[in-house]
């Protein structure tokens, strides 16, 4: 709520980015669902596009006529110091994060404002870690990456699992993760990138191990798994090595519940063998190919920024996320599910995660922090609320 420094800020929640194809989602999101004392805008570099994108929203949602528009531009630093001083919260879409987004946490970290985010970059988390986090300690910030797909199922589900599993003691977690979706063309970007950067991920990797303090008396690991038949979910599981499986690690490390020695492992779960070897062939070939700069450029060139699959091929696509826990002699088969993972309901994680930070009360933290540290019990209620399911399946 507002207190302190954020008593004068002019807005609760600032959406920039709020023209891209997520961006404008989320902006459908906090139209629908933001409470009515939210004080909330919509941001971006283009104020005919912020325009365009308001007279869309008032259509349905008459009260957005008057939603103010914020202009403020990656490349420029000034803009973003203002952005960041207007707000109590800023979410931000626009990526590719390694690209775009330093400035911006910069700012955040500066200025006290909280900060949500979708990266799946491992690489740009690592670099805001070494560059942003002592400065946001000192302001009380809380700079949360990763606030959609990548990674709130997993590290949601993997914090509701430990719950279900006895205290103080080692506890072994599995995630298996299934989907059927399509992406866009933000999305395509953000992962090319990625997959073409492999030295400079390891060397932030390195820097981060430079700066950060090392965990004592406790133990908080995501070891990359072998392929290997899950007999526990009857499914082919692929290490998947994306950015989840750290985040985990980081919330098992800062909370205490997770016991004196977790483990995580991460999968891609697949139905039959030849599926397996097709997943893991086509992620080869994607990787190969964003090595050589005119391939890259050339697929980038066929995925437009701004585009993404349809309300209708949305509506038919889903996930689930299941999880197999254990621990002091129990076992615990738990799930998390909902319906498009890469936009729908990536909008609204990074939607509720803003609001969280702007009118919950939580556990104080500051700093980078993953969303089950920030957020954990009240996220998991916001995200029931709004129809992504948490359960357990059955106990072993
Ligand atoms: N975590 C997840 O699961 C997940 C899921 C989906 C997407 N994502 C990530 O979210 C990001 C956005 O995806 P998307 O599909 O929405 O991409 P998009 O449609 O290309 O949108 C990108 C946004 O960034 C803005 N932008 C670009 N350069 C800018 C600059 N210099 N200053 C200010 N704004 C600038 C664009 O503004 P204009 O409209 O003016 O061009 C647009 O609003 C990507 O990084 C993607 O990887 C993550």
């Amino acid at each position: 709520m507002d207190t302190g420094a954020d008593a004068g800020r002019a807005y609760d929640v600032v959406l920039f980015g709020a023209t891209g194809f997520v961006g404008e989602l989320t902006a459908e999101y906090l139209a629908a669902h933001a409470p009515t004392e939210c004080r909330w805008a919509l941001a971006g570099r283009n104020r005919a596009g912020l325009t365009a994108l308001r007279e869309r929203l008032t259509a349905s949602w008459p009260h957005c006529a008057e939603l103010p528009l914020v202009v403020a531009d990656a490349a420029d630093p000034g803009s973003l110091r203002e952005l960041a001083e207007s707000a109590r919260v800023v979410a931000t879409t626009v990526g590719p994060y390694v690209w775009y987004g330093d400035g911006l946490v910069g700012a955040c970290a500066e200025a006290g404002t909280d900060y949500v985010d979708l990266t799946g970059e491992a690489e740009f988390v690592d670099l805001t870690y070494v560059r942003h986090d002592a400065r946001a300690r000192e302001t009380g910030a809380r700079i949360v990456h990763a606030c959609g797909f990548d990674s709130v199922p997993h590290d949601l589900g993997v914090y509701f699992t430990v719950q279900q599993l006895p205290e103080d003691v080692p506890l072994r977690v599995d995630g298996f993760v299934r989907a059927g979706a399509q992406f866009s063309g933000g999305t395509f970007a953000s992962a090319l990138t990625a997959f073409g950067r492999g030295r400079e991920i390891l060397r932030a990797a390195h820097e981060r191990r430079l700066h950060e303090p090392r965990l004592v008396g406790r133990r908080a690991r995501a070891p990359l798994g072998g392929p290997r038949f899950s007999r526990e979910t009857g499914t082919w599981a692929l290490p998947l090595p994306t950015l989840d499986p750290q985040v985990v690690a980081r919330s098992a490390a800062a909370l205490d519940r997770y016991g004196p020695d977790f483990r995580y492992r991460h999968y891609a779960s697949v139905k039959t063998l030849p599926m397996a070897l097709g997943g893991t062939a086509a992620i080869g070939a994607s990787v190969a190919a964003a090595q050589l700069p005119p391939v890259r450029a050339w697929l980038m060139e066929r995925y437009q920024a701004g585009q993404g699959p349809s309300a209708e091929r949305r509506a038919r696509s889903w996930f689930s996320v299941r999880f197999v826990g254990e621990g002091g002699g129990r076992r615990v088969f738990t799930e998390v599910s909902g319906g498009d993972p890469g936009y729908d309901e990536t909008a609204k994680m990074l939607a509720e995660s803003a609001l969280s930070l702007a009118f919950d009360p939580l556990p104080k933290t500051s700093g980078q922090v993953t969303t089950a540290v920030a957020m954990g019990d009240a996220l998991i209620g916001r995200l029931r609320s709004a129809g992504i399911r948490f359960r357990v399946a059955h106990r072993g």
